[in-house]
């Protein structure tokens, strides 16, 4: 039977890494916030940058100073042995399935074998993300898909898979709406799930039609937001806050899961420009820069 989550460890400090270390925290349960280590002046640079998101009062992912507190930081390589003491590890890394298996792998020869581990993948189905490995690992698995921002947005998709066992799903239906306050789904283990399926299609589609159109930025979401439904950034305000090189990965992962036939192949690929605006570190809201940009806190579009 599974046990009670006292602690947590998330892996991968970026926007939901960070979001959902926060929300935890917030439901009174302490968090391991764990990301790469840097070279430079802080070997937790990753988790800091994170933990600094979390506190922003532009975007509050903390509800107090106490929930802060009870987040502790650190990184992969110095930290990993910590992860003995925690009950749940979600992982929250790149979108790349090569590194998630990685990182599973490390996980399963490392860890308790009563550990539950989660990813907040936002297209992969399980039977791939576990492809591999023992099925031992596999009934522990589940994916835990929150939605960005996670402190405010309620939708969470919770993911079985073949193997993962009854009583694991039930916790975390239980866990995500009693403690983490979220509306929980559960979806069947498919490319993208519900929500991804339909909506990175739509956006994708969305942003290829305005540049096929010649339309700025400000020109398109002036329809793409509100009048059809879609929140109030926009579809390239949206792209700036899940980020540009994220959405990039998503999309690429769903053009190699689904079939060959499949209509989300014409919008799949990243437009050049956004190929560019990623070598260039302009990704999105994270980095300061993407579409849009906060000048002297106005929103202006990129020159
Ligand atoms: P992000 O790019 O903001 O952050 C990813 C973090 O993972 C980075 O800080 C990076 O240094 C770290 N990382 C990369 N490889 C690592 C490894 N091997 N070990 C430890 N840390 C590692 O990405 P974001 O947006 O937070 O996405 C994370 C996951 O959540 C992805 O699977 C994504 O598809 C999913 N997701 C993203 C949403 C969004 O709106 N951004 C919404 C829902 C799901």
């Amino acid at each position: 039977m599974t046990k009670e989550i006292r602690k947590v460890a998330v892996i991968g400090a970026g926007t939901m890494g960070a979001g959902i270390a926060g929300q935890v925290a917030n439901a009174g349960v302490n968090v391991l916030l764990l990301d790469l280590p840097s070279e430079g002046a802080s070997v937790n640079a990753l988790a800091e940058r994170g933990m600094d998101r979390l506190r922003d009062p532009a975007s509050p992912g903390l509800m107090s100073d106490e929930a802060g507190n009870r987040i502790e930081i650190g990184n992969t390589r110095d930290d990993f042995h910590k992860l003995a003491d925690c009950d749940w590890v979600a992982e929250a890394i790149v979108e790349r399935l090569d590194i998630k298996q990685d990182l599973y792998r490390r996980l399963n020869e490392t860890c308790r074998d009563d550990v539950i581990v989660t990813s907040n993948t936002s297209t992969i189905p399980i039977r791939l993300l576990t492809e591999g490995l023992p099925k031992s690992f596999a009934e522990r698995f589940a994916i835990t898909h929150f939605f960005n921002p996670v402190r405010f947005m309620r939708l969470l998709e919770l993911v079985r898979g073949e193997h993962t066992r009854d009583d694991i799903i039930k916790m975390f239906d239980t866990f995500c709406e009693q403690r983490l306050g979220k509306g929980v789904v559960i979806c069947a283990d498919t490319p993208g799930f519900l929500g991804n399926r339909v909506g990175v299609f739509a956006i994708q589609c969305a942003l290829h039609t305005a540049f096929d159109m010649g339309l700025s930025p400000t020109e398109a979401d002036a329809l793409f937001s509100r009048p059809m439904g879609i929140p109030k950034t926009g579809v390239f305000g949206l792209y700036d806050l899940i980020g540009i090189d994220l959405m990039a990965d998503v999309a690429q992962s769903l053009v190699n899961i689904l079939p060959a036939h499949d209509a989300f192949h014409k919008y799949g690929n990243p437009l050049p420009l956004m190929t560019k605006m990623i070598a260039d570190g302009q990704k999105g809201n994270k980095s300061g820069q993407g579409f849009y940009r906060e000048k002297e806190g106005e929103r202006q579009v990129l020159d």
